[in-house]
């Protein structure tokens, strides 16, 4: 099958801006990337903004009148603007910057858990949740007495949304759940589960990391209370996170970390909060990379998501016919029409860790392991999985390397015999 016009003008523009693509490595060979669900790539206009910050008018942020304080305000402001078109919230106040989508999740489940949730509460999760989205929650449920609960999977990888029923229930205060698993790939039905969630007067939160870079979440149509994701993950720098907060909620949360900046007032004795959003912004906030963050979802927008997701079907389907062919391979979730490009999958007969240093020696570069989902592997009853995960620069020639690298292992593990 020939690639599409929309794809060849895509991924030609797209790939000539992420310089690290077309690095070669000491023995010649072309990088194959198959890991930006882990961490993506940065563009230009990215690593542009964080030198042009650094070199022309660094300062710390919201602290100096003076001229590159002001710029940095500004540009930080500027920034801060784009995440919330992004995500359609109603306003910036809404939209705190945090370290990453973990820091993100901790602070819901601590500054809003602890004072919300109390013995008897429940919180409802899922088995296919990232880590993040399950520790933060069991330190809050063992301090309050909450109840964690996991609604169960399909045998293909999917929300069991037929036993919500008895899962939901009024006990039920936080309904949290990922938009795209980073394992399984399985993309999650948002509107179904908040309206479920609402019903039952649960908050909606979404752990976004794995989604964002795939497509963008409209928070107020989906009616979501909390929502977290990592700059690093959509292009930008890492160690910069958001949470979106709806305003109320966040007004009414206690700040988890104290510290310059969040206060109003400092006595001896006690002190007042400062307004949002900085009462969440304890400390130096990564001021480059949080500034960056804007450009590199500046640039998403303007090269269409209607286009970049047409590349990603395109080069998933591409993908999932092509790993079919290789003998032994199980992939693991959803059918493509519910899933993003992330594919994990076993061999028979082979171990991921093996699986992943034989494609390293072709140049391609995938993931093994638990990918931070232990519980989600034990209910799949595998110890590890090798993960390739595919972003809008990614191409069907990469596919193929991935193809021909899997029957390279093959061959070196001598499982044609
Ligand atoms: C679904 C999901 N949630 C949360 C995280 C954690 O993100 P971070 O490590 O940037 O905090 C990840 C990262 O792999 C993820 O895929």
């Amino acid at each position: 099958m020939a690639p599409t016009m929309a794809t060849e003008w895509n991924i030609n523009q797209v790939r000539s801006d992420f310089p690290i693509l077309s690095q070669k490595l000491e023995n010649g060979q072309q990088v194959v990337f198959l890991d930006s669900a882990a961490s993506a790539q940065k563009p230009t206009i990215v690593l542009d903004k964080e030198r042009e910050v650094y070199s022309q008018y660094y300062a710390n942020a919201y602290r100096g009148v003076y001229e590159f304080g002001a710029k940095v305000d500004e540009e930080l402001e500027t920034s801060r603007e784009t995440v919330r078109e992004f995500l359609n919230a109603n306003s910036t106040n809404e939209i705190v910057f945090t370290s990453g989508t973990t820091m993100s999740l901790n602070v819901v489940a601590q500054a809003w858990g602890r004072k919300f949730l109390k013995e008897g509460d429940e919180v409802l999760l899922n088995e296919m949740e990232h880590h993040a989205n399950i520790v933060p929650w069991q330190m809050i449920a063992q301090e309050t007495g909450a109840k964690l609960r996991y609604l169960p999977l399909t045998e293909d990888g999917q929300l069991d949304l037929g036993r919500l029923p008895e899962f939901l229930n009024e006990r039920t205060k936080v309904l949290s759940v990922t938009a795209m698993s980073n394992m399984l790939g399985t993309i999650n039905p948002l509107e179904v589960l908040s309206k479920a969630a609402k019903t039952v007067g649960a908050k909606f939160v979404v752990d976004a990391a794995q989604y964002v870079p795939h497509g963008p979440i409209d928070v107020q149509a989906l009616d979501i209370d909390f929502l977290a994701f990592s700059g690093h993950k959509i292009f930008g720098s890492t160690g910069v996170g958001i949470l979106y907060g709806r305003e109320n909620l966040l007004e009414e949360m206690p700040p988890l970390l104290g510290g310059g900046h969040m206060i109003s007032e400092v006595h001896l004795d006690h002190s007042t909060w400062a307004g949002l959003p900085a009462k969440f912004e304890a400390g130096t906030i990564p001021i480059a990379q949080a500034i960056s963050l804007g450009k590199a979802i500046n640039y998403v927008n303007d090269l269409g998501w209607e286009n970049l997701q047409r590349h990603e079907q395109e080069l998933s389907a591409y993908a999932w016919e092509q790993l079919q062919t290789v003998p032994g391979i199980k992939i693991y979730g959803p059918g493509l029409k519910e899933r993003g490009a992330i594919f994990s999958f076993t061999m028979e007969g082979a171990h991921p860790e093996d699986i992943a240093q034989l494609l390293n020696r072709k140049g391609v570069f995938v993931r093994h392991g638990h990918h931070c989902t232990m519980p989600l592997h034990n209910v799949l009853n595998i110890t590890a999985s090798v993960r390739a995960s595919f972003a809008m620069y990614n191409t069907r020639e990469e596919v193929d390397a991935l193809i021909a690298a899997l029957h390279f292992t093959r061959e070196r593990l001598r499982l044609n015999r």
